[in-house]
C-alpha cells in the first residue's frame, strides 16, 4: 500500500465492453468500464455478485470463454499496448510473466496431478530462458518467499495434501515467480478461514511492497478494501459508478449505489 502514486499507469483499461451472447439473450456484463493502475499501487474492485467484475479482470487476459464472450468495445493497455488485439500466442507469453492473476479456488487453478513444486517452476519454463535446475531453484524460493514451510518437502507434495492457505500460498508463489508488473487477485482469500484470509492478504501486501507490482484486487470485502487498497471502483451492474481514492470514496461517497453498499457493511464506521 502507497499514498497516491504520481507513476504512470501500468494497466489502463478504457471503456471496456464485455458482452455474453447466448442462445436466447445478450448478457452486456461490462458496460463502458474504465481504470487504471500504476506501479505500487493496490486498486480494490467491488460491487455486488454479478456486476462484471470477474468478467473485467479475465479480460485483461482474455480469458473469458469465447464464445460466448464479445468483446464488443474498448482497450486494455499494458504498457501502452492493447492486450484485446493480441494473439493468443502473444497473450502466453503475457500470462503470468507480465500480468498474473490469482483466482479464488486454488483447487481449480491447481493440477491435482502435478506436484506443487513442479507447477510453480512450469511457469518459468513456460516462459523460457530458464534451466530445468534454475526453475527448480527459483521455485523453492517462491514457496519460501509466500510462507510455505520446509519447501524442499512440500515440492514434491500434490494439492491435496496441503491445507486450503497453502494451497493459496502456492497459487500466490505460481503467480509471482516469473515477476509480473501486474497482478490481478479475484476474490483471492473468500474460500479461507478467516484468520487464514487475513495471512494471505498480509502477505499480498508485503509481496506488492517488496517488488513495487501493480494490483487489482476483487473482493466483496469493504472492511479489506479499506485496509489494503490506495484506490477503489465500485461496480454496478456492468458499470464503474465511482472511483477516486479508498478514504475519500469511503468517507464522501457520491453514488446512491456506493453509499447502499456501504450502509450494509456497519463494521466499516466503527473501524472508523
Ligand atoms: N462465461 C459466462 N457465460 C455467460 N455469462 C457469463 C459468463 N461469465 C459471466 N457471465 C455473466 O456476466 C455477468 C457478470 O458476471 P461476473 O462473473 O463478472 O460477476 P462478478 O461481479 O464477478 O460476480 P461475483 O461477485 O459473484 O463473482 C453476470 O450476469 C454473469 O452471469
Ligand atoms: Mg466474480
Amino acid at each position: 500500500m502507497t499514498s497516491t502514486t504520481a507513476a504512470s499507469p501500468v494497466l489502463e483499461i478504457h471503456d471496456l465492453r464485455v458482452d455474453f451472447r447466448l442462445a436466447a439473450t445478450t448478457v452486456h456484463a461490462v458496460r463502458g468500464v474504465s481504470f487504471s493502475v500504476a506501479p505500487g499501487e493496490t486498486l480494490a474492485v467491488v460491487g455486488e455478485s454479478g456486476s462484471g467484475k470477474s468478467a473485467t479482470a479475465l479480460s485483461a487476459l482474455r480469458l473469458n470463454p469465447e464464445p460466448p464472450c464479445v468483446y464488443a468495445g474498448g482497450h486494455i493497455l499494458l504498457d501502452g499496448k492493447d492486450l484485446l488485439t493480441r494473439g493468443e500466442r502473444e497473450l502466453g507469453r503475457i500470462r503470468g510473466a507480465d500480468l498474473s492473476m490469482i483466482f479464488q479456488d486454488p483447487m481449480t487453478s491447481l493440477d491435482p496431478l502435478q506436484r506443487i513444486g513442479s507447477q510453480v517452476a512450469e511457469v518459468l519454463r513456460h516462459h523460457g530462458g530458464h534451466s530445468r535446475a534454475e526453475a527448480r531453484a527459483a521455485a523453492l524460493s517462491a514457496l519460501d518467499e509466500v510462507g510455505i514451510p520446509d519447501p524442499e518437502r512440500r515440492y514434491r507434495q500434490y494439492p491435496h495434501e496441503l491445507s486450503g492457505g497453502l494451497r493459496q500460498r502456492v497459487m500466490i508463489a505460481a503467480a509471482l515467480v516469473a515477476r509480473p508488473r501486474v497482478l490481478i487477485a479475484d476474490e483471492p482469500t473468500t474460500a479461507l478461514d478467516v484468520t487464514v484470509q487475513r495471512q494471505i492478504l498480509d502477505l499480498l501486501v508485503r509481496l506488492q511492497q517488496r517488488h513495487g507490482m501493480a494490483v487489482v484486487l476483487i473482493t466483496h470485502d469493504l472492511g479489506v478494501v479499506a485496509e489494503t487498497a490506495d484506490r477503489v471502483v465500485v461496480m454496478h451492474r456492468g458499470e464503474a459508478v465511482e472511483t477516486g481514492d479508498v478514504h475519500d470514496v469511503f468517507a464522501r461517497p457520491e453514488d446512491p449505489y456506493t453509499r447502499r453498499l456501504l450502509d450494509a457493511t456497519p463494521r466499516l464506521e466503527t473501524a472508523g
